[in-house]
């Protein structure tokens, strides 16, 4: 592709179990992708929520026909592979741009973390 395009992977990754190889599908599309083009993540975490939340969501998603895959910032943070993290980390989903006197604690909510990085 000769122009950039901005590659979304929004609430989509915690679908895709490590043995679909996620890694590798997002290498492979950005290998495709001119330089200049984005990478964007949001994907549900397990980390700083209530454990019996986290219990809740690994019941409700054991029954289901596409289980939801819970990881930890670094697990997303490696999603990135060779990509450089815009702002050197994930941030949460929830909070990105907003400003520090306006942001709230998100208990008893599930979590997602954000993340984008261009492609040089
Ligand atoms: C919560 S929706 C998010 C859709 C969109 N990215 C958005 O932010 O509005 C999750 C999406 O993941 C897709 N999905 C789930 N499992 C998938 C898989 N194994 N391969 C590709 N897409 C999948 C579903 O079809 C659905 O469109």
């Amino acid at each position: 592709m000769a122009e950039p395009v901005a590659v979304l992977m929004i609430a989509l990754l915690h679908f895709i179990p490590d043995s679909a190889k996620p890694h590798e599908i997002i290498t492979e599309i950005m290998d495709a992708v001119s330089a200049g083009s984005m990478l964007a993540i949001t994907h549900i975490t397990y980390e700083d929520i209530e454990s019996e939340l986290v219990e809740r969501i690994k019941q409700m998603s054991s029954g289901s026909h596409v289980p939801l895959v819970m990881r930890s910032t670094q697990e997303i943070t490696d999603l990135f592979g060779a990509l450089p993290l815009a702002e050197g980390k994930l941030v949460d989903a929830v909070r990105w741009g907003v400003p520090e006197e306006e942001k709230t604690v998100n208990r008893g909510r599930i979590r997602a973390l954000f993340g984008y990085s261009e492609k040089k």
